[in-house]
């Protein structure tokens, strides 16, 4: 389906959730989970060729990053979409770039566009994709950048558009912050409250890891210790991109062992994504809540975890407002995040977890 060889398939992930919208079952889903855990690779490799096998029209869209120019680029990728010009919409980003160093007039018009009202061509741009086909599929990734108030007319037309055409134009947005996603989609007064299924994007397994593994040895003639892999991987959080990473160095280096390796690109990986910089900005109170949340802990309300910190700040009590107030500002950090379904805490980032659980105790 792929010519990547590294690409581990998950066809029937997306067999199952095109099914879905075949049987008109659902219209719109999103997937969440962290950064790096192979959202954008499966919208891309898994569901893309899988739906167009079924006869839908597809849609890519990423606003990781989203800033004021975001909303006026999608409705003119969305608008090239619209009218048969996909590879307008593929090679957007090159045009972009084209138009801004020579100021050509694709900008320009799309200027005049936008301020001709943005929110009324998000609803023409989907009315005319749903009178022109009867199966678009528009995947949104990285939906969270979107909370922003600037683009809440943006997403406001966008509901009420996918609202209007839902059997006809389908949705799968993916978010990465949970906590950002959650301020997003939960809030009663938000548009896209209630809007579509919630999925956890689910793990890989170790048929990922030991597909790594055969395409290693196809690549180098080397052999990988197929156990070992699994089990950095477990060590890293689950996270593909790491799994890649370490395999790379692999290839490239023949002399570090599997654990070396590993241990090199996490020290790595830690100094990149600022882990112990975030631990040192933390109060005394929020590091110990993050070790109980790293390790599963929950009723973090309780009197006797209350107790228990209270013991190990030395002081004589600690309230519930005082937890309450530590966790509210981890979650702003975007370190922490609560599952509306559950009320326990998780550590957003699950590489920052590993952290706290093997550096941290
Ligand atoms: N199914 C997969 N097969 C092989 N590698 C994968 C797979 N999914 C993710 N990866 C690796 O993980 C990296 C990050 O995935 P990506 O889709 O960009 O994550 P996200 O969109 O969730 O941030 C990819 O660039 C790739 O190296
Ligand atoms: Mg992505």
């Amino acid at each position: 389906m792929t010519q990547d060889p590294w690409h581990f398939s998950r066809a029937s992930l997306a067999e199952q959730v095109i099914g879905m919208f075949d049987t008109g079952l659902s219209s719109a889903l999103t997937f969440f989970a962290p950064r790096r855990m192979g959202k954008t690779e499966f919208l891309r490799k898994d569901i893309t060729p899988v739906a167009e096998a079924h006869g839908w029209h597809v849609f890519y869209f990423s606003f990781l990053d989203a800033d004021s120019e975001t909303a006026t680029a999608f409705i003119d990728a969305l608008t090239a979409f619209s009218r048969g010009e996909s590879w307008l919409a593929r090679a957007g980003k090159m045009l972009a770039r084209v138009s801004k160093v020579s100021g050509g007039a694709a900008g320009v018009q799309a200027g005049v566009e936008i301020r001709g009202g943005a929110q009324e061509n998000v609803k023409g741009v989907i009315h005319r994709l749903a009178t022109g086909h009867d199966k678009v599929l528009l995947l949104l990734d990285e939906v969270q950048a979107l909370a922003k108030p600037a683009h809440t007319p943006l997403v406001a037309a966008l509901r009420t558009a996918l609202d209007m055409h839902k059997d006809q134009v389908k949705v799968i947005f993916t978010g990465s912050s949970r906590e950002g996603l959650r301020r997003m989609f939960s809030q009663a007064s938000a548009p896209f409250f209630h809007f579509g299924q919630n999925l956890p994007f689910p793990q890989l397994d170790k048929a990922f890891t030991d597909h790594l593994a055969d395409a290693f040895e196809h690549v180098t003639q080397r052999k990988l210790d197929k156990e070992a892999l699994w089990r950095a991987f477990e060590e890293m959080g689950y996270v593909p991109q790491l799994c890649r990473a370490l395999v790379e160095r692999m290839a490239l280096n023949q002399k570090p062992s599997l654990e070396q390796a590993k241990e090199a690109l996490m020290q790595e990986v830690h100094q990149s994504r600022g882990h112990v910089q975030d631990w040192e900005q933390c109060s005394t109170l929020e590091r110990l809540l993050l070790l109980l949340i790293a390790h599963g802990k929950a009723e973090l309300y309780s009197v006797a975890v209350r107790q228990q910190l209270a013991q190990q700040l030395g002081v004589p009590d600690i309230t519930v407002p005082s937890v309450q107030s530590a966790l509210r500002s981890l979650a702003r950090r975007g370190l922490v995040f609560k599952a509306e379904e559950r009320r326990d805490y998780e550590i957003e980032d699950p590489v920052f977890r590993e952290w706290l659980v093997v550096e941290r105790g």
